[in-house]
């Protein structure tokens, strides 16, 4: 994989499910998500917890996930839980840890140290849903640059309980923090997926939620049920539309009356060669789904 490749790899759907639960398991390895994760912590009960690590744990050593990443989400370090889970995964040949609750670049550092003996390759995963984390994006991200830490998924459920706001389908108290979360992430290279939609039997509202999450910049969405899986790829894949323009900015630089001008007229809106950069990504991005299929 060329670092461009790595960049732009599509991961538009991330579904989380309880580790203890084996059908759902099994029924993630046909699933048309980018990505799996195998939920130790939030969505499994503190009698579950040993159960679903030693299932999460067998799961992977399995595999069968074919191109989909699996990552498995643990119980944080200040939990009875969260050094056997973290020692557990440091052994397995999992794609990414997933990490609850940090709140500071200390915590990364932590996370980073607990992983020391793992594959090289294993990938930090954080949540982003603490007030506090909130007010110190700019520094967690830049633990980007000397640790394994290579994505964050907002927490939306978990930042409304701390914050006592109310989480709905326009999401208006959150909508600072998303804005400020996907620039700090692009700041330091970290791909950033959007919170959960609860709805997930309504998939007009999960719809929309999705489309205001691109907007913002997202490289896709965390998601909780099954349905929502294709609307969401659907969302985050290069449209038509899309992709009708950046072939025409494309070809437009390719003019020989364009050549060695930045800014240019296409479709009669100014087009500069930053947009040709953007054209070629979604190109780019637009091949890497397509051979997915
Ligand atoms: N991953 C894989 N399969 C899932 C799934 C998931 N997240 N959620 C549901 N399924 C499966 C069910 O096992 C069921 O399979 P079956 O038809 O073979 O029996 C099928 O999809 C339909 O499930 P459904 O009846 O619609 O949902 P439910 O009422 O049983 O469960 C939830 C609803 C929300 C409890 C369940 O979707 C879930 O556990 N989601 C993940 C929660 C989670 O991990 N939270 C942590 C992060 S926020
Ligand atoms: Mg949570």
């Amino acid at each position: 994989m060329t670092a461009s490749e790595h960049d732009n790899r599509p991961r538009r759907s991330a579904l989380y499910l309880p580790a203890s639960n084996a059908k759902a398991i099994v029924k993630a390895r046909t699933l048309p998500c980018d990505m799996v994760v195998l939920d130790l912590e939030d969505a499994v009960a503190p009698e579950a917890k040993e159960e679903a690590r030693t299932a999460a744990i067998a799961a992977i050593a399995e595999g069968g996930f074919g191109h989909r990443q699996v990552a498995i989400r643990v119980n944080g370090l200040d939990t009875e839980w969260g050094a056997a889970d973290l020692a557990a995964i440091a052994a397995s040949r999992a794609d990414a840890v997933l990490v609850p609750k940090v709140n500071s670049p200390e915590d990364i550092a932590r996370y980073d140290a607990a992983l020391s003996d793992a594959a090289p390759q294993m990938q930090l995963w954080t949540m982003i849903e603490t007030c506090e984390s909130v007010g110190n994006l700019p520094a967690i991200a830049a633990m980007a640059r000397t640790t394994r830490l290579s994505l964050w998924i907002m927490g939306t459920n978990d930042l409304a309980k701390e914050m006592r706001a109310q989480l709905t389908p326009c999401r208006t108290p959150f909508l600072p923090f998303l804005a400020m979360a996907v620039a700090a992430a692009r700041t330091h290279g970290l791909t950033i997926l959007d919170g959960v939609c609860n709805e997930f039997r309504d998939l007009a509202v999960f719809e929309a939620e999705a489309r205001q999450g691109l907007m913002f910049g997202f490289d896709g969405k965390s998601l909780i049920h099954p349905a929502q899986i294709e609307p969401c790829n659907a969302v985050f894949s290069p449209s038509e539309t899309d992709l009708a323009w950046a072939h025409g900015v494309i070809e437009a630089f390719t003019l020989p009356e364009n050549q060695g001008k930045g800014a240019i007229r296409v479709d009669g809106k100014m087009t500069e060669l930053l947009h040709l950069e953007q054209a070629r990504r979604l190109v780019e991005v637009h091949g890497l789904i397509q051979g997915m299929k």
